[in-house]
């Protein structure tokens, strides 16, 4: 896997730096609520003489079902685009998931930008070359692992995102800090907040993980950086998605805690620290309406769980993250019931 460079700046900065060692044409596939945001990209790489395509996808996990990916492909193939071309992701993750795919797929492999324009995206989706689609079977089924080369990251673009897409993406800035930089932690906990810093921190963190096992086929690598997940995807597949991934991992990273000290690893202090830290950033740390014996199978089934053993991220202590397994059900259970609202 080629290493991707990251381009910190106004687009109008980075761009120009980024098309000077590109040859052919850009396709420019955006997230249709980012017309505006999209004319900008376009009008910068004409002012460039860089030819360009552009291309609207529907905004959220619509992006991602087959028939759009496959409208996509159509587009490439009208449009006769060959490996001197280039994709350009302009969206939160749901794009960079879908035009990497598209890009690892179209001639057997193209090369691709990402521009993401949500927190999340920013953080985590745009990073580390995981690119999907979702299946009828389930979320990010069918995908690949093919590396942007190079992710611009504008944090002007966040001026228009909503509270809540803020929230759900400071969740995982936040999951960096317990795993790995407590510094996050310090920034999180101080105002006005720091996006800036937060956000290169942030991506530091995945990027050692990633640079690290970048295929996901260490046991216990690139696995920590789905510490909270282990629940939080449980929520979100009993809630039927309708729980934002923000908001599951934060109750997870909660349940995490809590059982990190249930298991006697952690002070209680440290699981205070998660409940303060994930209030802070406005989300909910318990849960309602969900059983236990509801989410137990899925915990069971997550791809980390092999063999449908119970294997979890843990703390040993503030960022020294592992993997635990075989906790016996009645502790799992005990400790369920303390995020219970
Ligand atoms: N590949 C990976 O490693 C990885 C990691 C994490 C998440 N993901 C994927 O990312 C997706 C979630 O990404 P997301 O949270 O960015 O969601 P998203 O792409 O659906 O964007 C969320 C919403 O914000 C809007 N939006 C985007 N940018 C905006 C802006 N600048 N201003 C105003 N509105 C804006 C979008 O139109 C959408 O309605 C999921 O499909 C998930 O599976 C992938």
């Amino acid at each position: 896997m080629l290493p991707t460079s990251i381009l910190y700046g106004e687009i109008s900065g980075t761009i120009p730096e980024v098309v000077r060692s590109l040859r052919g044409r850009i396709v420019v596939v955006f997230d249709k609520n980012l017309d505006s945001q999209s004319q900008e990209v376009v009008t910068l790489l004409d002012q460039l003489g860089v030819e360009c395509l552009n291309y609207a996808l529907p905004a959220g996990e619509q992006a991602k079902e087959l028939a759009e990916l496959s409208r996509l492909w159509d587009f490439l193939g009208e449009q006769n685009v060959n490996r001197n071309d280039t994709l350009l992701a302009l969206g939160g993750g749901t794009v960079s998931d879908v035009v990497g795919f598209a890009a690892a797929t179209w001639m057997r492999g193209i090369r691709y930008i990402n521009i993401p324009t949500t927190l999340l995206a920013m953080v985590d989706a745009s990073i580390g070359g995981k690119t999907a689609i979702n299946s009828p079977f389930g979320k990010n089924l069918i995908g690949s692992f093919h590396s942007p080369q190079s992710v611009l990251i504008d944090t002007t673009l966040l001026k228009t995102l909503s509270a809540s897409e803020v929230a759900n993406g400071l969740a995982e800035v936040a999951k960096c800090g317990f795993i790995h930089d407590p510094f996050i932690l310090k920034l999180l906990e101080t105002t006005p907040r720091d996006f800036e810093q937060l956000i290169q921190r942030s991506i530091t963190v995945k990027q050692h993980y990633v640079m690290s096992d970048p295929h996901e086929e260490k046991p216990g690598v690139r696995e920590i950086l789905n510490y909270g997940h282990t629940l939080g995807h449980a929520i979100e597949k009993v809630k039927l998605y309708t729980m934002s991934h923000g908001q599951a991992i934060a109750i997870g990273m909660v349940f995490a805690a809590q059982l990190s000290h249930r298991l006697g690893f952690i002070n209680e202090e440290l699981v205070m620290r998660h409940v303060n830290v994930l209030q802070d950033i406005g989300l909910g740390i318990v849960i309602q309406g969900v059983q236990f014996d509801e989410v137990l199978p899925f915990m069971l089934r997550d791809k980390k769980n092999f063999g449908g053993k119970s294997r979890f991220i843990l703390l040993k202590d503030l960022a020294q993250a592992e993997v635990v397994e075989n906790i016996e059900i009645e502790i799992l259970k005990e400790t369920f019931d303390k995020v219970l609202a």
